[in-house]
């Protein structure tokens, strides 16, 4: 089983199935805690609602302590370095940190820095890796259509910031997707062709057939100058209402990573309907997939 979770390109398929098989088991009360008493902290340097929720209460539907680090309180504040801070957590009784932060491979930083043997958990990197949030996508994905195997998966959005797009990328690719990016110019990386995906910029020719649409929050906090001047059109453009679903993709899986911006991505109408509600089912999944990461990355029968 693998050491850390960093992100999907790092996990091989049969970890990634039997992450999936755990979350089901424990969705389905069919297993049981072998982490107990182990020790979790999170550590969001950035702020999360689904993310960090669904770890603490994963880590605790486990009967694990965990730990809530308060970096504005911390000696991070008082200039303590990483391998200070993280040597001493660990002499503390800490065994895993899940960790979200701004900068891309902050986990790969960490490791190179410390001795001792931490567990860590990615809970989101810049625009690098969010592979728990891969995993309950999949999780969801599973559950309603079986496999993705050949499926048309189509993500539309706001691909240049989002790490969730780059980590479904490398999970649904591996187990046969065939993966449609939607996006404006402004908000595609700088060189596309670099991603093995088939690029669109038109929302309808996109999704038409589509057997899961999933839409990208637009990530205003971490637009530059020359995107935020640009993208005054998305919403008009790209907005996806329960009109042009039912026109182009009417059986389509509508999701979400979340935090939705209502009436940008989607209109309020669409999310509030049936078609909605499998966004908060990923919500829900989600819980399931940490409580499965943190039994198989902490449990002694690895
Ligand atoms: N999808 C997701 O990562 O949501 P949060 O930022 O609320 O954790």
């Amino acid at each position: 089983m693998f050491s850390h979770l960093i992100d999907i390109q790092r996990l091989s398929n049969n970890e990634i199935s039997s992450i999936i098989d755990l979350a089901m088991n424990f969705k389905n009360a069919r297993s049981e805690s072998i982490v107990k008493d182990k020790t979790a902290c999170l550590m969001f340097f950035e702020n999360s609602t689904r993310t960090r929720c669904s770890f603490e209460l994963a880590a605790k539907k486990l009967g694990m302590h965990v730990l809530n680090f308060d970096k504005d309180n911390s000696s991070f504040s008082k200039g303590e370095s990483i391998k200070d801070t993280f040597e001493n957590l660990y002499f503390i009784g800490i065994d895993t940190v899940i960790i979200r932060h701004s900068e891309n491979f902050i986990i790969d930083k960490i490791l190179k820095n410390i001795s001792y043997p931490i567990k860590f958990i990615n809970a989101g990197d810049g625009n690098h890796a969010h592979p728990t949030q891969a995993l309950l996508d999949y999780m969801t994905m599973v559950e309603k259509m079986g496999t993705v195997d050949g499926k048309k998966i189509v993500i539309v959005g706001d691909v240049a910031h989002s790490r969730v797009a780059m980590s479904n990328l490398a999970l649904l690719k591996k187990f046969g997707a065939k993966v449609h990016f939607c996006a404006p110019e402004y908000f595609m990386p700088e060189k596309p062709e670099d991603y093995d995906v088939i690029w669109h910029n038109d929302i309808k020719e996109a999704i038409y057939g589509a057997d899961v649409v999933m839409l990208l929050r637009v990530q205003n906090e971490r637009l530059e100058p020359e995107t935020m001047k640009k993208c005054g059109d998305y919403a008009a453009l790209y907005r996806l209402s329960s009109e042009i679903l039912e026109k182009y993709s009417p059986s389509a899986i509508l999701m979400h990573p979340g935090p939705v911006n209502r009436e940008v991505e989607i209109t309020s109408e669409l999310l509030d309907s049936k078609k909605g509600k499998t966004i908060l089912e990923q919500a829900r999944n989600g819980l399931f997939v940490r409580m499965a990461v943190l039994n198989n990355l902490l449990g002694d029968t690895q």
